[in-house]
């Protein structure tokens, strides 16, 4: 009984959280105009993001047998598509998650749609990305101890203050602890309903990859099935490492996501790195669009930590990829890991050099914070200590790339403005 109260007790959070989120994510969509149905419907699908948010998105959700998806646009209501969702059973730490997942393509750019998960789901609106341009959020580190209370309270601040982006990004370590059912559920909470809308580009992290059983001390690495079931993300072409790593587009930029959890993966995916770096080479960093953006966890570089000796300024990460970026044109690095926000600036050879790309470290978006004091002789920019949460927005055409830092009460904390200009980024 007990359970059933709190399983009911979270439906209706959830249900009161859609009534508050729905302007928010600004795409949240009564059928016809009529008013929202105050009963939670029975099942919330979850976007991810299509290889390309202008013309694509990914659909899923749980639930029990057959699955149909309906989608129209929205404005003025056009034909119904039909998507049939066969359910695929997934399990992680076994547990059986019957998962329903429609990718759509041939959509439209910069128009309003509505879909429905049939027989009895209620109408969720999503719109696609503009041909031109992008808008996105940009989250770190929203793992928790909190049941991700801090984590929602950033989350859709963030979107009252920056309504209706193309996609939000988290750059991994999204819960503290993969193997934790609970702490899936608890995150998927603090995004829903928005997340039926705003689609999700996940990174993985290394606290993704992480189990402690009783009597552990510490975390010993697992295969990340809960994580990779939870997000089906354009496919890569690489047979059994499919999500760890991907890239999709927006607008002019082409987004790479990386994976840096080749230590945690060394049993189960011995040569994450060697494949990922060639796949990158020959075909992830490949793109027409006039921007580059890459998107990892593990950050490029190592602070001294208190009465420890400083034995290298460069972590592994940025030892090994930092080259790659310079020999593909990257123009902009997002990481994470560090839950501190530092703004590098432009890095060629390990250096500031004004040709090379644009380093940030993104900050923390949960409310397990680490209190870096140390800097780093490449920091243009630090966040005030102690650090508290933040977010933040990347906006893009084809000839400025702006990115901006925000407190979860939506005041700015710090800025960059990258130009194209005879072929490379300035700033
Ligand atoms: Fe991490
Ligand atoms: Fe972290």
């Amino acid at each position: 009984m007990a359970d059933l109260l709190k399983l009911s007790r979270r439906r209706l959070l959830a249900g009161s959280a859609a009534a508050a989120a729905l302007s928010a994510s600004g795409c949240a969509a009564p059928r016809g105009g009529q008013e929202a149905d105050p009963t939670p419907p029975p099942v919330w699908p979850r976007l991810t993001v299509g290889a390309d948010c202008a013309r694509s998105v990914t659909v899923q959700w749980k639930r029990q047998g057959p699955g149909e998806l309906v989608l129209r646009r929205a404005d003025p209501q056009g034909p119904e598509r039909r998507f049939s969702a066969p359910q695929r059973d997934a399990e992680a730490e076994g547990v059986i998650f019957p998962l329903h997942t429609v990718r759509i393509d041939g959509l439209e750019p910069g128009q309003d749609y509505e879909y429905r998960v049939e027989p009895d789901g209620s109408w969720f609106r999503f719109r696609t990305a503009e041909s031109g341009r992008c808008r996105a959020l940009v989250f770190a580190d929203s793992q928790s101890s909190d049941r991700f209370k801090t984590w929602a309270r950033v989350y859709r601040g963030a979107l009252r203050h920056f309504p209706r982006p193309d996609f939000a990004a988290n750059l991994g370590d999204l819960v503290d602890m993969g193997s934790r059912l609970s702490y899936w559920a608890d995150w998927f909470e603090a995004v829903t309903p928005a997340i039926a809308s705003v689609p999700e580009a996940p990174v993985m992290g290394n606290h993704e990859c992480y189990r402690k059983n009783p009597g552990d001390r510490q975390f010993r690495p697992i295969m990340p099935k809960a994580y990779l079931e939870a997000f089906p993300v354009p496919e890569n072409g690489e047979g059994d490492l499919e999500r760890w790593y991907y890239a999709f587009d927006c607008g002019p930029v082409h987004f790479i996501v990386l994976n840096t959890q080749w230590l945690e993966a060394a049993a189960f995916r011995p040569r994450l790195y060697e494949r990922m770096k060639l796949w990158f080479l020959e075909k992830g960093s490949k793109t027409n669009l006039p921007w580059r953006v890459v998107m990892m966890h593990k950050d490029i570089l190592h602070y001294q930590r208190p009465g420890k000796p400083w034995k290298t300024r460069f972590s592994q990460t940025g030892r090994r990829l930092m080259p790659l970026f310079e020999q593909t044109g990257i123009d902009l690095v997002l990481t994470g890991h560090l839950h501190t926000y530092r703004r590098r600036g432009f890095v060629r050879n390990f250096r500031h050099a004004k040709d090379g790309p644009y380093y940030f470290v993104c900050g923390v978006s949960g409310n397990i914070r680490h209190n870096v004091e140390a800097l780093h002789e490449l920091d243009l920019y630090a966040a005030p200590r102690p650090e508290t949460d933040n977010f933040m927005t990347l906006e893009a055409d084809a000839g400025k790339l702006s990115v901006r830092c925000f407190l979860p009460d939506g005041r700015e904390l710090d800025h960059a403005l990258l130009e194209r200009s005879s072929g490379r980024a300035s700033g």
